[in-house]
């Protein structure tokens, strides 16, 4: 396997179960349904456990947004806890980085989650005493890096969430985005492969909270981490993700690019989430394209595989032959008829 073939995080059949002695309980249960995990967690709940998080399998690759999405509850807090090892997980492996993180040590385990992840919380208390800059180099003075080294570092990164000018202020003198951006800030100090945020923008206004995400983009695009971001807002998902999982009391129910999760619902619960998305903002032309050369009309309206199904809509308005898509190098990919793009436009329409 080449080294760029290693997801930065790869899960297998993992088990979150809260309640007494739930080891045993969780290969009780599986035994005895003969490893089907929908059973077992059935099993498991009637006897009055929790099994907050059932069988999940992912693997977010390096450099991917990976977006949780799910109700109150579903677990998606206590997926993200296991993964760093915050809970000691039932059942079921983790890989970090190609390393298994079940059961190793407490010492790597410390060395991990201060190198290798951060984190940024909802309400992650920032420390009210400290400063702006100090509360940003804590991270590495935990470390142990010279004073010197870490004020530059802070400084670095508090450019980056554009809080220049305001280093020396204290937590309470700053509005809550602004304190959200003290929080990123924070965790990139260290310079972690690995991003884990739960809900960062969830406590901040709409307008706030979009130029957040706007911001997000921006660093993401320059710092290419992989990331972990939770959020129960479908709109926020489908504008920050690579890909989509979505959980419902403890369980994945689909995976797939925001596209999938608009178009190709896999269950009600699915579908619910995106009722309310406009389908042809979100869904991209690649979605309905045919590979291949295909039979083609004779127009060409210049329809990209990036583009929103409502921009391409609006490119073939008056066309009803199949038309040619270019990938972003200009080349042909594909074959999209224009009645498929308004097709897919109503899924949901019944
Ligand atoms: N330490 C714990 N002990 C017992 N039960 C727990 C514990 N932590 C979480 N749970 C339970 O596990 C389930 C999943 O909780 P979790 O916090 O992961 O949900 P969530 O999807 O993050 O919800 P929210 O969107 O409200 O943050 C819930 O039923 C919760 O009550
Ligand atoms: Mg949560």
């Amino acid at each position: 396997m080449t080294e760029a073939a290693t997801p930065a995080i790869a899960c297998r059949n993992l088990w979150q179960v809260f309640g007494p002695g739930a080891d045993k309980a969780l290969t009780d249960a599986l035994s005895r349904s003969g490893n089907d995990a929908d059973k077992a967690a059935a099993n498991l709940r009637e006897k009055g456990y929790i099994p907050a998080v059932q069988d999940a399998n992912f693997e977010v690759k390096e450099g991917e947004l990976f977006v949780i999405m799910g109700l109150s509850g579903s677990g998606k807090s206590t997926l993200i806890r296991c993964i760093s090892q915050l809970l000691p997980g039932t059942g079921g492996e983790i890989h970090v980085d190609g390393e298994n993180v079940v059961g190793a040590s407490k010492k790597a385990l410390t060395e991990l989650r201060r190198k290798k992840l951060g984190m940024v919380f909802q309400h992650f208390g920032l420390f009210p005493h400290m400063t702006v800059v100090e509360n940003v180099a804590y991270p590495l003075r935990v470390q142990g890096v010279s004073r010197k080294e870490r004020l530059a570092r802070a400084q670095e990164v508090i450019s980056l969430v554009g809080l220049d000018g305001r280093e020396d202020s204290f937590p309470r003198q700053l509005s809550g985005g602004q304190r959200q951006r003290v929080g990123i800030a924070r965790s990139l100090a260290v310079n972690p492969d690995i991003w884990f945020l739960d809900e960062p923008f969830s406590a901040l206004d709409p307008l706030i909270r979009r130029q957040l995400q706007d911001e997000f983009l921006r660093i993401q695009a320059t710092l290419k981490k992989s990331i972990v971001f939770i959020t129960h807002d479908i709109a926020e998902a489908l504008k920050l993700a690579d890909r989509i999982a979505i959980m419902r009391d403890g369980k994945i129910v689909q995976i797939g690019t925001p596209t999938d999760i608009v178009l190709r619902p896999v269950d009600n619960y699915v579908r619910e989430f995106s009722k309310d998305v406009a389908k042809g903002q979100h869904a991209k032309v690649a979605s309905v394209m045919r590979d291949g050369e295909g039979e083609r009309g004779p127009d060409d309206p210049g329809l990209t595989t990036a583009m929103t199904l409502d921009a391409a809509l609006a490119h073939c308005m008056e066309l009803y032959e199949p038309v040619p898509v270019r990938d972003a190098s200009g080349a042909i990919v594909g074959t999209v008829h224009p009645s498929d793009l308004a097709a897919a436009l109503q899924v949901d329409e019944t």
